[in-house]
């Protein structure tokens, strides 16, 4: 089997993997953070976790980028700088800022960490290697249109997180109502500004890896949504009712 082949099984079944988190997640909350329970094993802290589980979306992207044959040529390059702004952040600053009290399964980290793996092989090896992108690629709508999304979902995330962040004082682990920004409309805007982003990356890069990951964020995140939204309506019976979990008045 030649390795564009498995590359291309290996998409379809991140495809696969997508349909069964969003079935097995509408049943059970992934336990970490406020849906942390007893029973999923070992635990690690939660700063530890962040980074060891998303450091491949770094160092093995850029190895793997580094590998193909268009990794000197410009567009590739400008898709791979979109990709580290998302993932240096989350790997080395998200990890150390916010405050969170509550551990990480092993399980779970090392579920994520296959999962970067897998989905860090995709897209690399796609932008650097099976992909096709001249340098009029850049002047594409789609290309525009894709990193303007990319940019808007990733100002979105960092602006909820901050949000999430400022609720607590330092050595604080309780919860209250978020106010403001995006959350103004919907309970978890951090996840809506996550899945434009990984669609507005499906657009630019226009690839089945791509696709696969936007899907697969979708399918992560929006049954967590779901969760939390619940969540903040059991916890605060004077939760704002007009709020969404996830989709402005939809959703
Ligand atoms: N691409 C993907 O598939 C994917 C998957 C997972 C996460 N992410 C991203 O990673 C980031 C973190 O995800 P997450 O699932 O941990 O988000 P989260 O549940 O919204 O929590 C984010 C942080 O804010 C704290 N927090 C949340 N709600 C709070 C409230 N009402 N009052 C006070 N503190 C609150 C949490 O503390 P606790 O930990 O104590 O709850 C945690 O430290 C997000 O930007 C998300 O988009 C991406």
């Amino acid at each position: 089997m030649s390795e564009a082949t498995l590359h291309g099984w290996l998409t379809a079944a991140l495809l696969a993997m997508a349909v069964l988190t969003f079935v097995v997640l509408g049943w059970v909350s992934a336990p970490y953070g406020r849906h942390l329970r007893a029973g999923w094993g070992p635990v690690v802290p939660h700063r530890v976790a962040w980074v060891v589980m998303e450091s491949p979306a770094v160092v093995a992207f850029v190895g793997i980028f580094g590998l193909g044959q268009h990794s000197a040529d410009s567009t590739p390059l400008v898709l791979l700088a979109l990709w580290q702004l998302h993932y240096l952040h989350r790997t080395l600053v998200y990890p150390f800022r916010t405050k969170s009290s509550h551990p990480w399964p092993v399980l779970l980290v090392t579920m994520a960490l296959t999962f970067q793996l897998w989905n860090s092989y995709l897209n690399a090896r796609w932008l650097s290697e099976f992909g096709e992108y001249p340098a009029s690629w850049l002047l594409d709508p789609r290309f525009i249109v894709g990193t303007a999304l990319f940019g808007a979902g990733l100002a979105l995330n960092l602006h909820s997180d901050g949000i999430l962040r400022r609720l607590r004082g330092s050595g604080e682990s309780g919860y209250l109502v978020p106010h403001g920004g995006g959350f103004e409309l919907v309970s978890c805007p951090n996840y809506s500004g996550e899945i434009l982003e990984w669609c507005g990356w499906a657009l630019a890069t226009w690839s089945p890896a791509g696709l696969a990951f936007a899907l697969y964020t979708i399918a992560n995140l929006g049954p967590r949504a779901v969760s939390h939204h619940r969540w903040y309506r059991r916890e605060f019976p004077d939760y704002p009712p007009h709020r969404r979990a996830l989709i402005p008045f939809l959703l």
